[in-house]
């Protein structure tokens, strides 16, 4: 979220320092950041500053051109549906700067691990830390870091009544309650370059732009992580690449990501961190680049073998 005014740079660092936290009106309407900033779009989506009448102000945040690694840690994360075994004893620690990608055999447990993640599931026993944070599995406290995740999942899940936007606004009014939805519903959609599609409902979407929808809507509330369960999975290779393309361009905005993907060529480009989840253990979590050229587990050596031969 944006920082307070009593933690904004010009209260803390000297003027000359200042110039590179702002932009000129004039600069935003350029399409790209300027001058390198990767968070020239939020820029668009910050509140007017009596402290900035005319120019805008880049809120300080995590999430600044520097990237900073987050953190991710499991220990012992257990989940049994019925008398079925899915999260045997997942622990990992996962620190990255912008993608974690979760792969393995289908079954393996991702979509159950990134639930739990999300706060959507609650697990059997251990316990998770979010930037060194203990994820407490109780309703307030869970209600509440919902707010600060993003969930796309395979299916789009837009309501089909309403319009691309009506989707994307909803959340931001009803459940989060900004009072400045309109403007973050419109940056995104800049941001995604889905500006020609807000009027348009579900329907008259291609499954790609329905998908940049979904993940529109997710990033809208400027979420902690960015938590998407193979969002490719249900499109033709095109379509693919479009939803592909965005992922990764959320790199440029120091936007976590936790995803769960079978694109192995976009994992192996895209993330920094894989976990490879199967038989419910994180039987390897380590960077991207050593988990795809040495292999350390026999299983993930099988997986990769399956999956890369053709
Ligand atoms: N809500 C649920 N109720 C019962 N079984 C479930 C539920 N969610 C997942 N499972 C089972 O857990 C196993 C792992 O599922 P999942 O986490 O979706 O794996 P993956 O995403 O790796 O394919 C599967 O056998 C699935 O059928
Ligand atoms: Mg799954």
């Amino acid at each position: 979220m944006f920082g307070s005014l009593s933690s904004a740079p010009w209260n803390k660092r000297p003027r000359s320092e200042q110039r590179p936290n702002w932009l000129l009106p004039s600069e935003l309407t350029r399409g790209r950041n300027p001058r390198g900033h990767a968070e020239f779009r939020r820029a668009c989506i910050a509140p007017p500053s009596p402290h900035c009448p005319s120019q805008i102000f880049l809120y300080p945040s995590r999430k600044s051109h520097v990237p900073l690694p987050v953190t991710i840690e499991c220990e012992r994360v257990e989940k049994t549906f019925g008398d079925h075994p899915v999260l045997r004893s997942v622990s990992f620690h996962a620190t990255f700067e912008h993608t974690i990608a979760f792969i393995g055999p289908s079954g393996g447990g991702k979509s159950t691990l990134l639930r739990i993640i999300a706060g959507l599931e609650h697990p059997d026993a251990g316990t998770i830390r979010l930037n060194g944070r203990p994820l407490l599995y109780e309703e307030k406290t869970l209600r509440a870091h919902r707010r600060k995740v993003g969930v796309v999942f395979q299916a789009y899940n837009l309501f089909p009544h309403l319009t691309a936007l009506q989707n994307v606004l909803l959340p931001l009014e009803k459940v989060h309650r900004f009072p400045d939805a309109h403007q973050r519903a419109a940056a995104v959609f800049e941001r995604l370059r889905l500006t020609a599609h807000t009027g348009k409902k579900p329907a008259q979407l291609s499954g790609g732009q329905r998908q940049r929808v979904a993940i529109a809507r997710a990033l809208a509330i400027d979420p902690d992580f960015l938590l998407l369960d193979e969002p490719t999975s249900a499109l033709d290779p095109e379509m693919t690449a479009e939803v592909l393309e965005v992922i990764a361009d959320l790199r440029e905005t120091g936007q976590p990501v936790v995803l769960v993907t079978h694109e192995m060529g976009f994992a192996r480009e895209t993330a920094d961190q894989v976990a490879f989840v199967a038989e419910g253990f994180v039987q390897e979590c380590t960077e991207a680049h050593e988990f795809f050229n040495r292999p350390r587990t026999e299983a993930a050596r099988k997986f990769l073998a399956r999956v890369l031969k053709y």
